[in-house]
């Protein structure tokens, strides 16, 4: 399907929503359900998301044309990566690259997480569908929830359709991830009631449905005021310094550079960092940064009443 537009998704999204799980059972599907590539265990060097010489060239009536010009990128576990550009720089190609959505004209997408190493154009359809439902959670800038839902069972249908979690618990877990993104109370409202910050809420609890080791997040931020985007960037630090997540976020919003792990640019496909430098950059910031993140939760812990006391949720 072709679709340029970063809010007109359409039939992809509900590729990424759904899992196509052909059986649910009562307990966690077996991880040889997901092809395995022979690979080197997973140890701490390894990157968890690697990107190899991705090319892609969208081919239209007017001729061919080159979105990802050989993107190499690793991402290491715990980063929280920003990919800042103009708008149809390739932000959202790349993702759909990571995400495996659509395919790579060249190169290679390798995710190592939950013990396996997939290499992500080499899966099959609904091999492809399952295993990105247990490692990838994805946010958009549209929030893309059902409007025929209420907010938890917006997160319900993921948690059922993946078969990750005994349905008994659906609902508690769904509640629990409203609770982590502070918006429980409107549990049983549908999106339309809500403002766009809180569904952004709602979109980011459904990302962690099934519990991915990864957020890939397209201009999260994109269609929300400012403060109301400060909040939903806070819960994506969250994520990553409480919950452990990896997240790779694609924005155009320059003043977001400063706040990542690490921040890389693309402008006409193609990043600006170097391959080689990357992980080792990419540790030395995180780790920088988890420092940072320390103190400054510390400093919080001095005055928790006052900053929660003093926020409206967005
Ligand atoms: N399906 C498609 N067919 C043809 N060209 C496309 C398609 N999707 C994106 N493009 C083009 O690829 C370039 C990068 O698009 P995109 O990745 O959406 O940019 P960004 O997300 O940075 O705004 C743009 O020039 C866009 O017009
Ligand atoms: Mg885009």
């Amino acid at each position: 399907m072709a679709c340029q537009s970063d809010g007109c998704l359409g039939d992809r999204f509900y590729v990424l929503l759904t899992c196509h799980c052909e059986e649910r059972s009562d307990e966690a599907i077996p991880d040889n359900n997901v092809k395995i590539v022979p690979m080197k265990p997973n140890t701490s060097t390894q990157p968890l998301i690697e990107m190899r010489g991705v090319v892609k060239v969208y081919s239209t009536a007017a001729g061919d044309f080159t979105a990802l010009k050989g993107i190499d990128l690793q991402v290491g576990a715990g980063e929280f990566v920003g990919i800042v550009g103009k708008s149809g720089a390739g932000k959202s190609t790349l993702l759909n690259m990571i995400t495996g959505v659509d395919d790579a004209t060249r190169g290679e997408v390798v995710v190592h997480a939950n013990a396996n190493s997939v290499s992500v154009h080499e899966l099959g359809e609904d091999e492809l569908a399952l295993w990105r439902g247990r490692t990838l959670g994805v946010v958009f800038q549209s929030f893309q929830l059902l409007p025929m839902l209420t907010l938890v069972e917006n997160i319900m249908l993921p948690i059922d359709l993946c078969g990750s979690f005994h349905p008994r618990i659906s609902r508690q877990r769904a509640l629990e991830l409203l609770r982590l993104v502070e918006i429980e109370e409107h549990a049983d409202k549908f999106p339309a009631l809500i403002s766009g910050g809180q569904q952004q809420r709602v979109a980011i609890a459904r990302a962690l449905a099934n519990d991915p080791p990864i957020l890939i997040a397209d201009e999260p931020t994109g269609s929300l005021d400012s403060v109301t985007a400060e909040h939903i960037f806070e819960v994506f630090e969250h994520l990553v310094t409480e919950q452990g997540k990896t997240i790779v976020m694609v924005t155009h919003d320059e003043s977001l550079a400063a706040r990542f792990t690490r921040t890389m640019r693309i402008a006409d496909g193609e990043l600006d960092s170097p391959p080689e430098r990357t992980l080792n950059e990419a540790k030395r910031r995180t780790k920088d940064a988890s420092g940072l993140d320390m103190r400054e939760k510390n400093a919080r812990s001095t005055r928790p009443s006052a900053r929660r006391a003093g926020r409206s949720r967005k």
